[in-house]
């Protein structure tokens, strides 16, 4: 059994989907923790009332970011990998160095185009006729880490930022599961 800690900040929608595909454990993976840096994100009634363990982190209690990130190492059981999934913050050294190559990141573009928070907007405003969705390595950078995996989505002309994000939503609820089991298995 392997087992992921899913680090989250906001509504939690790929959150629930790698519960829906991990929660029973029968894919052999299991769903150690959910980390949060909101305590009252949606994302954490969702993984409460699954039966996940949640760790929340208010980075405002710590002097640094080192701080906080050397907290969250400290809270967090052993884990194969570490699952960003809409987690609004960059990692600095105490994370990456505790997991070496064992982070990833779902980011609603088609990455190195439109990094950071508003890849969806960003992509949308510019009037790129492909956009998509990545997962990748985590590195210090913003969203610059080695690319695992992406997938396409087509702007249609008739697309608002809503009807494009629900696309998009839709394609990384897939994406995120598949690949996160696919590095799994070959690990
Ligand atoms: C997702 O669209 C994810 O790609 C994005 O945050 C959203 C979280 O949604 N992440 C980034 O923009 C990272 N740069 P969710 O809370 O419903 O899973």
């Amino acid at each position: 059994m392997k087992s992921i800690a899913i680090f989250a900040s906001g509504t939690g929608s790929n959150f629930a989907a790698l519960q829906a595909k991990f929660g029973d454990d029968q894919s052999g993976i299991h769903i150690a923790c959910m980390v949060c840096d909101h305590a009252d994100a949606p994302v954490v009634g969702k993984a409460k009332a699954a039966g996940v363990p949640v760790i929340t982190i208010n980075y405002r209690d710590y002097p640094s970011k080192a701080a906080a990130e050397a907290a969250i190492v400290a809270a967090l059981p052993p884990v194969d990998m570490l699952v960003l999934a809409g987690f609004m913050r960059i990692l600095g050294p105490t994370l990456l160095d505790a997991y070496p190559q064992r982070i990833v990141n779902l980011h609603p573009a088609l990455l190195p185009s439109f990094p950071g928070r508003t890849g969806i907007e960003d992509a949308f405003a510019y009037g790129v006729r492909v956009t998509g969705v990545t997962v990748h390595y985590v590195d210090a950078g913003i969203d610059s880490g080695q690319i695992i995996a992406q997938e396409p989505v087509r702007v249609l002309v008739n697309d608002t930022i809503d009807t494009l994000a629900a696309r998009i939503h839709a394609v990384e609820h897939k994406l995120l599961p598949e690949t996160v089991q696919q590095l799994l298995e070959q690990d």
